[in-house]
């Protein structure tokens, strides 16, 4: 029997121009730039320009993915798109992405699983491939955390930015490369300790994201390394075999944590995170086109994503390039 695989076709993203410095926080927020680059590795990150929205980031984010493809809106047939900050309650933001792409066929879909999102999406797409009659699948993390922080509230608004990745997967048969695996899981019993404290059922509001930052470090690196081990075993690898790991962005000490713990070597680590900060959904398409765009993740590599983020949700994903 034939062996159906998702493989990558293009890979793109966007960051909005206005950036900000830890300089700059430290003239609203008691804080310094000494204290973001030391506990978190952040040195500044992209905020998004008045009247931009999430799906304005990731159309561009779609556009620059279905440039580096070859291929147009028409080729596809559905937009995952994966965010916290939807730019209305409803419709779902992936469509208002169809529209600013022209895309008059298929369908479009939000998923929210926070800052594991992104992985969530890519499971997702690779399912739908898989099951058929899907042919192109356009996923997306798109966010404009910005818009739901305290901005007042220096142990979270320090650790975000906004930004959009996009990644095109098609369904081919007896193809070398592609998704190999895919990881994910979440428990409800930890919703307290990384939450927005508004929604539209609760409060009516939108709301500001509230975060136990420690409780949530240490099990981010736990679960982190554990989602890659099982990730890699059910396909008989082990994680060491991997060539690039390209983690979720939300603190250079939980990368090298979990990179010492796999027995990774730092240069096998895509970090972003310096420059981007926590962009949530949208961080691992963006460090990963990063590095593509760089030069240091080329065709065939064999790779790791992974992403941890409120619910608490996790996950991991195995792929070849
Ligand atoms: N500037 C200066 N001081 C600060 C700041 C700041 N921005 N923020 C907190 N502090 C102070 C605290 O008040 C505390 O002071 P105290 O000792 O007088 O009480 C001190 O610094 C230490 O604070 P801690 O919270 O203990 O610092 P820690 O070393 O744990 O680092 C951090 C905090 C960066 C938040 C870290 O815990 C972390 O990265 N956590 C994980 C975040 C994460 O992975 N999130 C997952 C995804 S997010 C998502 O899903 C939406």
């Amino acid at each position: 029997m034939s062996q159906i695989r998702s493989v990558i076709s293009g890979v793109g993203s966007y960051l909005p121009e206005r950036i900000v410095t830890n300089d700059e926080l430290s003239k609203t927020v008691d804080t310094s730039d000494e204290w973001i680059r030391n506990r978190s590795g952040i040195h500044e990150r992209r905020i998004a320009a008045d009247g931009q929205y999430t799906s304005d980031l990731g159309t561009q984010a779609a556009k620059n993915a279905l440039e580096d493809a070859g291929l147009s809106a028409d080729d596809l047939d559905l937009i995952i798109v994966a965010t916290t900050t939807p730019d209305f309650t409803f419709p779902s933001t992936a469509t208002i992405i169809q529209e600013n792409l022209g895309m008059r066929q298929g369908a479009a879909f939000d998923i929210q699983a926070v800052c594991s999102g992104f992985i969530y999406a890519v499971h997702i797409a690779d399912a739908m491939l898989k099951a058929g009659p899907y042919k192109r699948v356009l996923v997306i993390g798109a966010e404009t955390f910005s818009r739901i922080l305290d901005w007042t509230d220096r142990t979270t608004c320090v650790l975000f930015g906004d930004g959009a990745g996009a990644m095109i997967l098609s369904r081919e048969e007896n193809a070398e490369n592609g998704i190999i695996n895919n990881f994910i899981r979440s428990d409800g019993r930890y919703c307290n300790l990384l939450q927005v404290d508004g929604g539209p059922s609760r409060t009516q509001t939108v709301g500001h994201v509230r975060m136990e930052g420690k409780q949530v470090f240490k099990h981010a690196v736990k679960d982190i390394a554990l989602a890659m081990k099982s990730c890699a075993a059910e396909v008989d690898l082990e994680p060491s075999a991997i060539d690039w790991f390209v983690p979720h962005q939300a603190n250079q000490r939980i990368l090298d944590g979990v990179a010492r713990q796999l027995g990774l070597k730092p240069e096998q680590v895509i970090s972003t995170v310096a420059k981007h900060a926590n962009t949530s959904a949208a961080s691992v398409p963006l460090a990963f086109d990063a590095a593509v765009k760089d030069g240091r993740i080329k065709r065939n590599d064999l790779i790791m994503l992974e992403a941890f983020g409120g619910g608490f949700t996790w996950g991991a994903t195995l792929l070849r390039y």
